[in-house]
């Protein structure tokens, strides 16, 4: 493959922190002797076969020092260590992912968040596609990521057939509601979406620590009057209040509040803000789902101050200019990202006609680890 300077060491130095590089393009760094010790490729520092490391990071002793460094034919750093003489190569093409301006970065933000006007479909991809060809997996893989929702077209109207689909990308998640769960108005229900009733705008299990990543939604049979999906960008939402009302997306984001599922059998409650943030201020989660939120727990001043916020954001959800709208076809599986894009559906009728939808999750790890192997093969793939 054809190298360009950046990608190039010109010369390489000891010094007493580790090594000094600078590559071809100018460009210098200091690698240090700890970092770059840890990480040596060798056949006794890194296992052949599982590819991870068996070096202890303390047989390295506080005097270690790269004693003689030199660059190979091939542009290779090697580096031989004091006190021991172990000596390491560092192929140049991988070192170069940690060049300062280099591509090792945090990991990308794929979110691309719609509205909508930008996106009044979601985007589709083919049944026996998906099911014969992984490049249609990778597709659909991705819309899930950047558009957060896909939509499997022309599926089979088979019970479970839900399973082998999520099967294609990963084993499903299992929640209290079972590895599939059944969608239909159900005598005794446990929860809102088993009964006929109009679902706002929601994202599914809040009350868990870790609600589930990827919500499948396997549309059997849909003859009831009603019963039309929605969904909404929360990401684009919550990014719209925060340049509109900066004070509300601040209220929301710091006040931890409580969600609560319970039944016969469970009694599953977790505490967070309806709008989770990173270190760095990015959107991480939203948790909004009006049925499983308890009576919050606040100090009294917090308490009104909370839910002009709260109202505030559950208004804009509920603004046409966010909100895209379909109505689920039999042998269509929608599949969304349940800790960005919220869901609903309208009330139906269950007298008027069938109405089946089969549900699943499934983790992100998962899902970027699939989408990793099939664009660039196992474990070598971006940062996604
Ligand atoms: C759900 C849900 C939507 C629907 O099961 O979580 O929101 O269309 N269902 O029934
Ligand atoms: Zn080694
Ligand atoms: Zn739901």
């Amino acid at each position: 493959m054809k190298t360009i300077a950046r990608d190039r060491i010109a010369d390489a130095e000891p010094r007493p922190e580790g090594v000094r590089l600078r590559w071809e393009d100018g460009q210098e760094q200091l690698l240090d002797r700890f970092w770059l010790r840890d990480n040596c490729p060798c056949a006794e520092c890194l296992h052949a076969e599982t590819l991870e490391r068996t070096f202890d990071i303390l047989q390295a002793p506080d005097s270690l020092s790269a004693s003689h460094v030199a660059l190979a034919a091939d542009g290779a750093l090697s580096v031989v260590w004091q006190p021991g003489g172990h000596t390491s190569h560092y192929p140049a093409s991988w070192l170069r992912r940690f060049r300062p301006d280099g591509a090792a970065t945090p990991p990308c933000d794929a979110a691309r968040t719609w509205d909508a006007a930008s996106l009044p479909q979601p985007p589709a991809v083919g049944y026996d596609d998906y099911m014969g060809d992984d490049g249609a997996v990778a597709t659909w893989l991705r819309h899930l990521l950047e558009q957060g929702v896909v939509l499997l077209t022309g599926a089979p109207l088979t019970e479970g057939e839900i399973l082998k689909v999520a099967g294609r990308v990963a084993p499903p998640r299992g929640t209290n509601f079972g590895l599939v769960f059944d969608v239909c108005s159900k005598p005794n229900p446990n929860n809102s979406a088993y009964t006929a009733l109009g679902l706002a705008a929601h994202v599914d299990l809040p009350n868990w620590e870790r609600p589930p990543d990827y919500q499948l939604l396997y549309c059997l049979e849909n003859g009831a009057e009603g019963g039309d999906t929605f969904l909404v960008d929360g990401f684009r939402v919550a990014e719209s209040l925060r340049e509109e009302q900066p004070e509300d997306f601040f209220v929301l984001s710091e006040t931890p509040v409580d969600f609560r599922f319970h039944d016969d059998a469970q009694d599953i409650a977790h505490r967070a803000p309806v709008i989770g943030l990173d270190a760095s201020g990015r959107l991480r989660d939203i948790r909004f789902n009006m049925w499983i939120m308890d009576a919050v727990s606040l100090p009294e001043a917090q308490v009104s101050r909370f839910y002009r916020a709260y109202r505030r954001f559950a208004g804009m959800l509920r603004e046409p200019r966010f909100e895209m709208r379909l109505r689920l076809r039999p042998g269509q599986m929608l599949t969304f990202d349940n800790r960005r894009v919220l869901h609903g559906r309208t009330a139906f009728d269950p007298n008027s006609g069938p109405r089946h939808l089969q549900g699943t999750y499934l983790d992100r790890d998962l899902v970027l680890s699939r989408l990793r192997v099939l664009e660039s093969g196992a474990g070598r793939g971006p940062n996604l």
